[in-house]
């Protein structure tokens, strides 16, 4: 098992360039179901996640070409088996993406029902709901969620109960070749969820209103091929612009969409940051000292729960009090008790963290629990008195791309050990 070695303590400079969104290619990666023609996405990430997701289509029946370019092209001429099994899904729980499109294409889903896992219980009661609504057939048996719409999906209005993202990009798939209207009430407004929209109008979909939470699609028979490049990495480019300023540093985090970090920004010049926006850049100069802000996690265009663990370490080292309330997920805190082993000072009192700083954070050995948990402790490890030891990288492995050659690149001391 791969770990990082940090020795924190180095300034950083320069650029700091961003990927493509993980949450972005999945469900596009998922969308490529829909026809038997190809689809061409760009800018697609190397990550395990992404991987994992490759080899989903490729058990679905799909060609995958995964290109020295970074995209990657998927031919689903036709859907041998539509399932995502249960070793697939138990790794990467966005496999619930393929649901609404092997539904909608091969009139029949079979998919492994996520268990818990590490920031919370995860449930697709909402995905399903919602492909009842469409006319599926569901039921439960062995562990796996099966949906059966022999004669197709037909459009209809479905209100979600609460906001939730990947229910959002599943019912859009499925009702793209759905007959007739289907409307999505209380719909994800995230930009993720855009950059799905765009692309299966591209497929010939006939969908409005995405990044409102009301979104339309009229069902069309068919979809056919497209050539399409992935958004920028949202959640990577915060944790970067957040690596800048934790470690007071001149740096430039490029190939970005700065209107996607509104609330990130709005919250670092709370607490006394520099930071300022171009077209596709964001850049932050070294200041004096920081402050602590309260943080609370929103659906988008609110505070993004995937930055969370980041914010949270950069509140260990601002002074004052800061309260981070979490409301999307009930188990996001993994990252406080290895973050309180390097030195911070955080109580949790049910959804909230009391961070009380500055803290001189001091290298340790800490262990990863999930993917942005990791990201939270490379960040202290960076300003951490000492070396660092981070166990279990591959969390870190399934959402950042060559994350510490971009880091090492802009001066950071920090080396993976196989
Ligand atoms: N929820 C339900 N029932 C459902 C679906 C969700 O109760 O059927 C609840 C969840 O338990 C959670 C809330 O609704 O409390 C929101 O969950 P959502 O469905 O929006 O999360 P998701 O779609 O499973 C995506 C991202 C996550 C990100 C969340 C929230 C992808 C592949 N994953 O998950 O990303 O945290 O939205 O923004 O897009 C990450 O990248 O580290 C990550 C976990």
């Amino acid at each position: 098992m791969d770990k990082f070695r940090i020795r924190g303590g180095m300034p950083l400079s320069g650029e700091l360039p961003v990927s493509g969104s993980k949450n972005a290619a999945l469900p596009a990666l998922a969308a490529s179901l829909l026809t038997a023609e190809p689809v061409i996405l760009r800018r697609v990430p190397q990550v395990r996640d992404i991987a994992t997701m490759l080899k989903l289509l490729e058990y679905n029946g799909a060609e995958v070409e995964r290109r020295a370019d970074g995209s990657v092209r998927i031919e689903a001429r036709r859907i041998v088996n539509p399932e995502a099994p249960y070793d697939i899904v138990k790794t990467m729980r966005a496999s619930s993406l393929v649901l609404g499109p092997l539904a909608a294409r091969a009139g029949r889903a079979r998919v492994s029902v996520p268990g818990g896992c590490s920031i919370g219980a995860r449930p697709i009661n909402l995905h399903i709901n919602g492909l009842e609504h469409l006319g599926a057939v569901v039921h439960q048996e062995h562990g796996y969620i099966e949906a059966v719409a022999e004669r197709g999906l037909r459009g209809n209005t479905v209100h979600f109960e609460r906001i939730t993202v990947t229910g959002t990009e599943d019912l859009m798939m499925a009702a793209a070749l759905a007959e007739g209207l289907t409307v999505l009430e209380n719909a994800a407004r995230e930009p993720e969820v855009v950059d799905l929209a765009v692309l299966l109008r591209k497929m010939g979909a006939r969908i409005g209103g995405e990044g409102t939470s009301r979104i339309e699609i009229e069902g069309v028979k068919q979809l056919h091929g497209a050539e399409h490049e992935i958004i920028p990495d949202r959640i990577e480019a915060g944790t970067l612009l957040i690596a800048g300023v934790m470690t007071n540093s001149p740096v430039t985090v490029t190939g970005c969409v700065p209107e996607h970090l509104q609330a990130l920004l709005v919250k670092l010049r709370q607490a006394g940051a520099r930071v300022e926006e171009s077209a596709t850049a964001v850049r932050t100069e070294p200041v004096a000292r920081l402050r602590s802000v309260d943080m609370t996690t929103e659906e988008h265009p609110g505070f993004a729960t995937d930055l969370q663990a980041q914010f949270m370490a950069l509140m260990t080292t601002a002074a004052g009090i800061s309260f981070i309330t979490e409301n999307i997920f009930e188990n996001r805190f993994m990252h406080v008790p290895e973050l309180a082993r390097m030195g911070a000072n955080i109580r949790i009192e049910g959804r909230q963290a009391i961070v009380a700083g500055p803290s001189e954070l001091t290298g340790a050995p800490v262990m990863c629990s999930d993917l942005r948990a990791s990201a939270s402790l490379v960040l202290a490890a960076l300003v951490a008195r000492g070396e660092s030891v981070l166990d279990r990288v591959y969390h870190m492995d399934r959402g950042y791309e060559r994350i510490e050659e971009k880091l090492r690149a802009a001066g950071a001391s920090i080396e993976r050990i196989e």
